[in-house]
């Protein structure tokens, strides 16, 4: 039997021997069906990553062994919400899909208007375009790539008003998606316009981290002073849901439903991609509770998503994620969900690898300042490191760092992030905790490795959301 210590599903390390007392948990599902995946030669995966320009996003996922890309759209649905793509009403207008899903939405998010869209970027899109006008601001608690670009593209600026702890990630603080409410006080007070705040919960870009309900509704009373509407980012407010009940005092006894329903009463409206919590591979929402807002948003999903009870899906994608909120906000679900994160994360605390704390709902973070000591920002830690990773053990990771963060639109220089982070971002209900030990093994590999490389040169650079498709050399 293997003497190593395993991490707990909460993340703490226990050894063989307790391992025999405690009772474990495990997932409330088991499989029907599977997918074959290729291991490859170091030889493949050096070809592919060359032909990608050392760009995670530019490999062929045949050519992956596990892919820890996104969460987003690769989620395994249930055989229920399969049996549900069976029963899609393709009507052009009115699909009873549609109502099933806005049935869903008020159900368990509350709000009173439902604006599909094709995904969560079409959602901002909208929004954005209904709310904001040249020369406002748009405080935020941390960016998230496309978010920003709708906000700056209809003429706002972004403005950071995360707490202190989200730029550190070695700061254990329970909740470090919390909004600093001195600084958001700051913007309402000294800016032009705030057309809204813009509230996401859990925070991508700062690791997965959760806002706390008790920060929710303090934000909430401060907008409401300033006459400023609160729009949330609910792509994974049922895992921050989840966090709010293991983590913050009054909560415990409640569930994910009844905490998620609190959670979006102290907001107005949300955007909303499917393609995470929601278990579909394709959809997104807007949701407003204002009705002259709402009928703005659905004049102008027409123009650019499609007619507004589908906005750019089908009745199938609509009876999918209508089905796939309902199980999403079970307790069972979310306890294996994040359980499978924490995971793999204490695995590699257990093994002294850098990784942002507490570990985040829907993926696992590596710090590659902390792989490698002295790489300049400029050499692009993060997209070397998630390089490496491929080529190691063909784990397909994710840069969060300077490469994501982009160029300041005035003057033209790199955005330098404090965090310099890769992703392991783990799909729903998609891989075992075997594959969860081969990645934990394949990152010590790498972060061992004594010979470290100097890093990345982009030659190629594409003007919007370059981390996509933005293409490096190695020095
Ligand atoms: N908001 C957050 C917090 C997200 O993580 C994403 C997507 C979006 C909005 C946009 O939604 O992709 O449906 O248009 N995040 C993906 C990711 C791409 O990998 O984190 P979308």
């Amino acid at each position: 039997m293997n003497s190593s210590p395993h991490p707990t599903p909460s993340g703490s390390v226990r050894t063989t021997g307790q391992q025999l007392r405690r009772r474990s948990w495990a997932e409330p599902w088991k499989i029907k069906m599977v997918e074959p995946i290729k291991v490859t030669t170091p030889q493949q995966r050096e070809a592919a990553l060359s032909a990608a320009g050392y760009n995670t996003f530019l490999l062929r996922s045949e050519d992956v062994y596990i892919d820890l890309l996104t969460d987003s759209g690769t989620s395994a649905m249930s055989d229920w919400q399969w049996a549900g793509l069976m029963l899609g009403d393709e009507a052009y207008a009115g699909s009873k899909n549609y109502y099933h899903l806005e049935e869903a939405v008020r159900r368990h998010y509350g709000y009173k208007h439902l604006i599909p869209t094709h995904q969560g970027r079409g959602a901002e899109h909208i929004l954005s375009q209904i709310m904001i006008r040249p020369g406002d601001t748009v405080p935020g608690n941390m960016y998230f790539t496309t978010t920003r670009y709708h906000q700056e593209h209809a003429g706002a600026q972004f403005v950071d008003v995360i707490i202190d702890e989200a730029h550190d990630p070695a700061s254990p603080h329970a909740f470090k998606g919390d909004v600093d409410l001195a600084k958001l006080e700051r913007v309402l007070k000294s800016a032009k316009r705030v057309p809204y705040v813009c509230l996401a919960a859990t925070v991508n870009m700062a690791g997965g981290q959760p806002v706390s309900m008790r920060n929710a509704r303090a934000v909430k009373e401060l907008c409401a002073r300033h006459g400023v509407p609160v729009m949330m980012d609910a792509t994974r407010a049922v895992e921050n849901a989840w966090f709010i009940k293991c983590r913050e005092p009054g909560y415990s006894e409640k569930s994910c439903a009844q905490i998620l329903l609190e959670f979006c009463s102290y907001t107005d409206g949300c955007t909303m991609s499917g393609k995470k919590d929601a278990l579909v591979n394709i959809g997104g929402w807007l949701s407003l509770n204002d009705d002259a807002l709402a009928d703005k948003a659905r004049n102008l999903v027409v123009v650019y998503e499609g007619l507004h009870t589908y906005g750019g899906m089908a009745g199938r994608d609509m009876e999918a994620m209508a089905r796939g909120i309902e199980e999403s906000v079970q307790d069972d679900h979310m306890r294996a969900r994040v359980g499978q994160v924490e995971y793999l994360g204490g695995l590699l605390q257990a093994s002294g690898v850098p990784v942002v704390v507490p570990i985040g709902g829907h993926a696992v973070y590596l710090d590659a300042r902390r792989f490698y000591p002295g790489m300049p920002q400029d050499n692009f830690p993060a997209q070397t490191l998630a390089a490496e990773l491929y080529l190691d053990g063909g784990v397909r990771a994710m840069e969060r760092g300077v490469v994501s963060a982009g160029r300041d639109k005035a003057t033209g220089r790199h955005h330098y992030p404090k965090l310099e982070l890769v992703r392991l971002t783990i799909p729903r209900r998609v891989y075992t905790q075997a594959h969860m030990d081969v990645v934990a093994e394949s990152v010590v590999a790498v972060y061992e490795n004594p010979s470290k490389p100097k890093g990345l040169r982009m030659v190629y650079e594409p003007e919007y959301l370059r981390f996509f498709q933005a293409r490096f050399e190695l020095l």
